[in-house]
């Protein structure tokens, strides 16, 4: 069973609400490539985490989730999507979940382009929701939208950067992908009337899982293979991604000299060899047990949930973000 089905989540209305960002935009012509390009990506698949994230805050409110509330999840896949686009060109991916990534079909400058439209749509959607108590509905398209972009330019900064600390790497993780999953969950719950307590409490429990699934897929990279990955294995690593298995094996006198070896200039095979080195360490099991511990973090903040019903839908999503192979 798929996640949303365990939930009981409508992903139909919610792709509908997704859809309607281009396609009830008057100033874009239905038949340009810009429309369509949205609307093939969107169409090519994707978890729909986020969106499901906002969904299953919202159940944790006064109120059914509304009009509202699918508006929000449909605005933050279109963040997240907007995101990739441009990740993808940034790390030189050609793939992406399995296809070719956007700017493959329309070029860089293109891609570009539909990115920050995407992201400026958003802003222009949620700009309808005026005044102090709908604030929080700005969260979103704001703080949460800036979080990424500074996350992801924390990680161009730190390229090659074999002396990054823990810190450090936790920081940009968190900026890039688990403060997204945070607001989801709050401005989920604040949609429904939550309370400004339960919805922080959601943020917290959102941003411990995200920094979980960071972790996650950062160590995919080592464990996964080409064709389930959706995209070359290893790539981290050639583009001088330091990530938490990386922090680990350079703690260990006898990696650190070949992985500081990797630069932009090395060739597959020496990256293939320390690719190895770093699987047959003990450096993934150790970033496997920081990611259990964000994930021990969420747990206890769901137990502190436990008085409400939605509460089982936390355990669906601990259960969902523990499985290795997603
Ligand atoms: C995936 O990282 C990328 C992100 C989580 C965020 C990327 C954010 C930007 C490029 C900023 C631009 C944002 C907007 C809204 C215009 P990854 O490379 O680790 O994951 P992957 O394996 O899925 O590629
Ligand atoms: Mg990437």
């Amino acid at each position: 069973m798929k996640l949303h089905e365990v939930l009981t989540i409508d992903l139909a209305q919610i792709n509908k609400e997704i859809e309607q960002l281009v396609t009830r935009d008057k100033d874009v012509p239905k038949d340009s490539q810009l429309s369509h390009s949205i609307l093939q990506l969107i169409g090519s698949g994707g978890k729909r985490l986020r969106p499901i994230m906002v969904m299953v805050g919202s159940r944790f409110g006064r109120k059914a989730p509304g009009r509202r509330t699918y508006q929000l999840a449909a605005a933050a896949e279109f963040i997240h999507a907007a995101s990739l686009i441009h990740d993808d060109i940034i790390d030189d991916a050609e793939l992406r979940r399995g296809v070719p990534a956007l700017h493959i079909g329309t070029g860089t400058l293109a891609a570009v382009h539909i990115g920050n439209y995407m992201s400026a749509r958003v802003i222009e959607l949620l700009s309808k929701y005026r005044g102090d108590k709908n604030r929080y509905v700005h969260d979103l398209s704001s703080v949460a939208t800036a979080q990424l972009c500074l996350g992801e330019y924390q990680q161009l900064e730190q390229a090659f950067n074999y002396d990054i600390s823990m810190a450090q790497y936790l920081e940009k993780s968190r900026n890039k992908t688990a403060l997204l999953m945070a607001t989801c969950l709050r401005v989920g719950a604040l949609s429904s009337e939550s309370s400004r307590e339960l919805a922080d409490l959601l943020y917290s429990f959102g941003e411990a899982l995200g920094m979980s699934f960071q972790i996650q897929d950062d160590l995919l990279d080592y464990t996964q293979a080409t064709d389930v990955l959706g995209k070359p294995a290893g790539s981290d690593l050639r583009h001088g991604q330091v990530t938490l298995p990386v922090i680990f094996a350079l703690r260990d006198p006898e990696l650190a000299p070949a992985i500081r070896g990797i630069t932009p200039g090395s060739f597959s095979a020496e990256v293939g060899h320390v690719l190895e080195l770093i699987k047959h360490s003990t450096a993934l099991q150790q970033a496997e047990a920081v990611s259990r511990d964000y994930l021990e973090q969420a747990a206890a903040i769901a137990g502190q949930l436990s008085a409400y019903p939605a509460h089982a839908d936390l355990q669906t999503l601990l259960q969902y973000f523990a499985a290795r192979d997603h």
